[in-house]
């Protein structure tokens, strides 16, 4: 007789799923490191993400990623998450998301988990190691440009800082000059508003930092000249579709997951559409993390990741111990019902 029983059901809301992961960005980041190397070491499933789209709300979408992560996590689940753009005119964010995860004897859902924190806090943590991994052995950049300012960029910018970052000058462009002006007021409150400069055009932005974040919700490419990149710059290309394929190609590129990251009109996606191939692809964060690529110093470096669902498998389950040793969360109680095979 098997002693296999019916889990617990717990939801975690945002304020625990904030206490649990706030102030701990070293912490994040080995948590983001560990799972990048169970992925590129095989110890992981992460099938394409699914996009549902609505023919009559053609700006939004809801995607679903379910994953499997292996080694000391041992979880598997799905992350629902919804981007809404026009939430953002209403002052409400874009993205909303759920993360369930699933006990992996039984295959029950055991929580439910609020996770657009998860969501930022995974994508700022792997942009801020991969920065980390890519300037290693040499000196850290210390111009950062954002364009696009909104929840990501904030996350990134305060994963960079919890990690040791120090920044002389902040470069800003956003489309909406409202956000620009409340990203300025951010940098200014957290670090100081010495240096903080906004910037009429994403090229003035670019040549003149040395670290550049793209967190926009671009569609297309909107930045298509190589000659803005020729000092070289390590790229954060978080949003994925900002640069032209002539830019791409200009580049050493590093993605997180080639499958993921050449899919759904991508940059990257556009320069293997135009080419033919991905040999431009030149190494997976996992080469970088393992040292087994080198990012070149005489080529701007664009780091593109996709953001897999493994990741926030790992921070959900990571959360839900916290959550459930600082007795916060809510257990429904009865939550499954019918636990009896014959009744
Ligand atoms: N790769 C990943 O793992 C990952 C994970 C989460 C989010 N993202 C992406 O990050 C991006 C940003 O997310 P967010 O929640 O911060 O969005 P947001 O809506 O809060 O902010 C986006 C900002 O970009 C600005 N913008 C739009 N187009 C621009 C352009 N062409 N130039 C300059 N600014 C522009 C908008 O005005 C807005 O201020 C989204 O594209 C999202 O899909 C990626």
């Amino acid at each position: 007789m098997s002693t296999l029983s019916v889990p617990s059901f717990s939801v975690i809301g945002g304020a625990e799923v904030q206490n649990a992961l706030e102030g701990r960005h070293k912490e994040i980041a080995d948590i983001i490191e560990s799972a990048y190397l169970l992925h590129g070491r095989g110890d992981t499933v992460n099938p394409p993400s699914y996009f549902l789209r609505f023919p009559d709300r053609p700006s939004s979408r809801i995607i679903a990623l379910p994953a499997s992560v292996g080694g000391e996590f041992g979880v598997d689940g799905i992350k629902w998450i919804s981007s809404f753009p026009d939430n953002v005119v209403a002052g409400i964010p874009r993205a909303s998301a759920v993360l369930i995860l699933n006990d992996r004897t039984t295959g029950y859902p055991v929580a439910c988990l609020e996770s657009s924190i998860i969501s930022a806090t995974r994508t700022a943590s792997s942009a801020a190691l991969a920065a980390d991994r890519l300037t290693a052995g040499r000196e850290r950049p210390r111009r950062i440009g954002f364009v696009g300012t909104g929840l990501i960029a904030r996350h990134i910018h305060a994963h960079l800082l919890g990690t040791g970052w120090e920044f002389d000058a902040a470069g800003i462009f956003d489309l909406s000059a409202q956000h620009a002006a409340g990203f300025a007021d951010y940098l200014g409150r957290t670090s100081g508003s010495a240096g903080i400069t906004v910037h009429e055009s994403a090229e003035s932005l670019i040549r003149g930092s040395d670290l550049v974040v793209f967190a926009t919700v671009a569609g297309t490419p909107h930045v298509h000249d190589p000659a803005w990149f020729e000092h070289n710059p390590l790229v954060l290309h978080v949003s994925l579709r900002d640069l032209a394929p002539e830019v791409v190609l200009a580049a050493a590129n590093v993605v997180d997951d080639v499958e993921h990251c050449l899919k759904a009109d991508t940059s990257l996606h556009l320069a293997e559409q135009r080419l033919g191939h991905r040999e431009f692809v030149d190494a997976t964060l996992y080469d970088v993390l393992t040292g087994d690529w080198t990012p070149p110093t005489d080529r701007p470096v664009v780091f593109s990741p996709f953001g897999l669902g493994v990741l926030d498998l790992a921070l959900g389950k990571h959360v839900l111990e916290t959550a459930r040793a600082a007795g916060s969360g809510t257990v429904v109680d009865g939550f499954f019902h019918e636990v009896r095979r014959y009744g």
